[in-house]
């Protein structure tokens, strides 16, 4: 199976994005290691969540909703990226994000007032709060004639994890034109969407491939991400056949979300200086020098290509320090 999805999309980034081997990377560490750019997609600074985005926006469109509501931690990228989408298309966003993490006007704040995102800031540690207050928030809108689509953290639910599973279509397309021998796909896993739509991806366009959810928080993903999976499956006729090793989450959190580890930050600098090539100490630093740990463990044995998908968030390095 290599057609495309056939759900309602929208186009909103700029696809394929590049994959390419690393090469200086790969000869220091002697171990084939390819990058998917998905940092470079075209929106705002780039990132894994205008894949989702493009499925979400795109119901939001058919259910007639002119409003979209979103949250995360006051940096979320994926705030970020929805305000970024909903301007383009002419939709009024509310971003009601967390007060947890860096607060002040830097990063993706300045980008969510950029684009012109309604943002408030709520005291609590719990997404249900948030989404009782959004609920509260449309039906007030609605008084107004006003429709609102709300957005769950990060995007993650089965019809964002759609999107993902493009992304490996992607590299098997790509992988198919050149030397690429792909038995692993690694990336950073927040909110679970992005790491369950390369686990359908695998299934359906690289059978035999392994994902590796590499955990920037401790949310049980072993089983969020296959959940996620299955209902992404079956949004598109097709079923989760899951096999013992096609799927690995690990931890790399250090002392919390969000919060810098010093021991990342020689394998940040490391691809910056060998590849040209930025990494957020929130997500894809930690999944980086996550899977360069594995490697040196010998987790992904002696054989194949290892993928490490680029999931954005440069942002951050405009708000915070490396640890
Ligand atoms: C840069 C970046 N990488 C990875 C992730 C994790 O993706 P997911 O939430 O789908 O697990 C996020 C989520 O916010 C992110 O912003």
């Amino acid at each position: 199976m290599n057609e495309q999805v056939k759900l309602p999309r929208l186009r909103l980034g700029v696809y394929p994005t590049p994959f390419y081997k690393l090469e200086n990377i790969s000869a220091k560490y002697g171990r084939n290691i390819w990058i998917k750019r998905d940092d470079l997609c075209g929106v705002a600074l780039g990132g894994n969540k205008v894949r989702k985005l493009e499925y979400l926006l795109a119901d939001a469109r058919a259910q007639g909703c002119d409003t979209v509501f979103t949250t995360g931690g006051a940096q979320s990228n994926h705030a970020m990226l929805t305000a970024a989408c909903a301007a383009r298309l002419g939709m009024k966003c509310i971003l009601i994000l967390k007060q947890r993490g860096v607060t002040e006007r830097l990063g993706n704040l300045i980008l969510d007032d950029i684009y012109g995102a309604q943002v408030r800031f709520m005291d609590t540690d719990s997404y249900d709060d948030i989404y009782n207050e959004m609920r509260r928030m449309g039906e007030e809108l609605a008084k107004e004639g006003r429709k609102a689509y709300a957005i769950p953290v990060g995007g993650s639910t089965p019809l964002g994890a759609v999107g993902y599973t493009e992304c490996v279509r992607e590299i098997a397309g790509q992988a198919a034109e050149g030397p690429a021998s792909i038995r692993h796909l690694v990336s950073a896993t927040g909110s679970g969407g992005t790491t369950a739509g390369l686990l359908l991806g695998a299934k359906l366009y690289l059978p035999g491939v392994k994902v590796t959810g590499m955990g920037v928080d401790d949310d049980p993903f072993e089983d969020i991400v296959p959940g996620l999976a299955a209902g992404a499956a079956e949004l598109m006729g097709q079923s989760l056949d899951r096999t013992p090793d096609d799927f690995q989450m690990v931890y790399h959190v250090g002392q919390g979300y969000a919060i810098p580890n010093a021991e990342d930050t020689p394998s940040i600098e490391e691809l910056a200086r060998t590849e040209g090539i930025l990494l957020d100490p929130v997500y894809t630093g930690k999944a980086w020098a996550g899977m360069l740990k594995l490697l040196r463990e010998g987790y992904f044995g002696n054989e194949g290509d290892i993928v490490f998908v680029h999931t954005g968030g440069a942002a951050a390095l405009f708000a915070m320090e490396l640890g």
